[in-house]
């Protein structure tokens, strides 16, 4: 099959290499995916970039891709074999093992491929792993949302347009930030109710005045450190701060102001969050994804032989939308 590796860690044109490997054989629980689509998330070019300094290799060969979707074309022992032919959805496919979805066959759990809906296609479906998965657990960690205000720091982002689509369609009011004019229609049409440019508006002023005053019940964050102050500022007493990224505090943790207003902060991370977190985003999402309310916004698609652009366009972080491989 086609695949894209890396053997050591580094800048995305140095290491990946685009060559030809053995297709792969479904073990026991297995199913193995024809790959139609996969998606790249950042997650996957800090595992190529050796982010942090670790530039350990996990296994000799990575083929990176944690997300994707396609059709299951072999299960292994264990596995019924009418799941063959089934449309899929992909997640954490190279999480613990070596080979994700940059190739044309996958092999994974049988439970990390997921049935498609009919009426969605494989770019959805390549699009919904990590950023799903994330979204749904900052959103619902604490319980249903709704009719409560949800504040989406980051509403066009990879995590962030999905979180407003899903928490749109659990009955929350939305109120998103965006930076750019790409950033606000992707929120737009995810279903965002207020839309805040946070680079010409002024935050705080206007969270306050989209809730006359009562600010909102939970936050959706991509930036714990930069966004706290803001957070403290608008957040309910007993509200949430659900983050899954921060750059490094520079002051210390404001454990009193965060303890006089009762604020849960949840730092997550996906692929550490618990199977039934996983189990409960799967059913949420695919509830949202049968009653239409849920897409992926295509930023760019590259080719397979491509993945390394792919790559540095992710890294740039001027693509809006998801970047997406094809491999059909
Ligand atoms: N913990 C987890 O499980 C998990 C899961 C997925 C992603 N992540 C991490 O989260 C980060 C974002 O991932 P992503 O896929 O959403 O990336 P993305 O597609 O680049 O989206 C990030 C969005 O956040 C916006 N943004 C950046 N700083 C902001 C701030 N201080 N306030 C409000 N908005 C801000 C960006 O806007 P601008 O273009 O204006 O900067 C962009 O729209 C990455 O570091 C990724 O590795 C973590």
């Amino acid at each position: 099959m086609q695949a894209v590796w890396f053997e050591k860690k580094g800048p995305a044109r140095d290491v990946l290499v685009v060559g030809e490997m053995p297709d792969p054989t479904p073990a026991l629980g297995q199913v193995r995916v024809r790959v139609h689509v996969s998606g790249v998330n950042p997650s996957d070019t800090k595992t190529r970039g050796g982010f942090g300094g670790n530039l350990k290799m996990e296994f000799p060969r990575i083929v990176p891709g944690q997300d994707g979707a396609g059709v299951i074309d072999q299960v292994g022992p264990g596995v019924p074999e009418t799941r063959i032919g089934e449309r899929v959805w992909v997640y954490e496919a190279y999480r613990g093992r070596p080979f994700g979805t940059a190739a044309q066959f996958v092999v994974i759990p049988a439970h990390h491929a997921v049935k498609l809906p009919d009426a969605i296609d494989f770019d959805t479906g390549a699009g919904l792993g990590v950023p799903a998965l994330t979204s749904h657990r900052c959103l619902f960690t604490d319980g249903g949302i709704q009719g409560q205000t949800i504040l989406v720091h980051g509403g066009g982002g990879g995590v962030g347009n999905p979180a407003i689509y899903l928490a749109k369609w659990a009955g929350a009011r939305v109120i998103a930030t965006v930076s750019r004019p790409e950033q606000e229609a992707a929120a737009k049409a995810a279903g965002a109710d207020v839309i805040i440019n946070r680079k010409t508006q002024e935050v705080i002023e206007a969270v306050r005045a989209a809730t006359i005053g009562q600010g909102v019940d939970r936050v959706v964050d991509v930036d714990f450190a930069q966004n706290l102050q803001t957070n403290l500022a608008i957040l309910k007493t007993g509200g949430v701060i659900a983050s899954y990224f921060s750059s490094p505090l520079t002051s210390p943790f404001p454990f009193i102001p965060l303890m006089v207003q009762c604020i849960t902060v949840h730092c997550v991370l996906v692929y550490t969050m618990s199977q039934r977190a996983h189990r409960e985003a799967i059913r949420d999402t695919t509830a949202c994804l049968e009653a239409g309310r849920y897409r992926t916004h295509v930023g760019a698609r590259f080719p397979l032989h491509e993945l390394a652009q792919a790559h540095q366009a992710q890294d740039s972080g001027s693509v809006v939308g998801k970047i997406l491989i094809d491999l059909v």
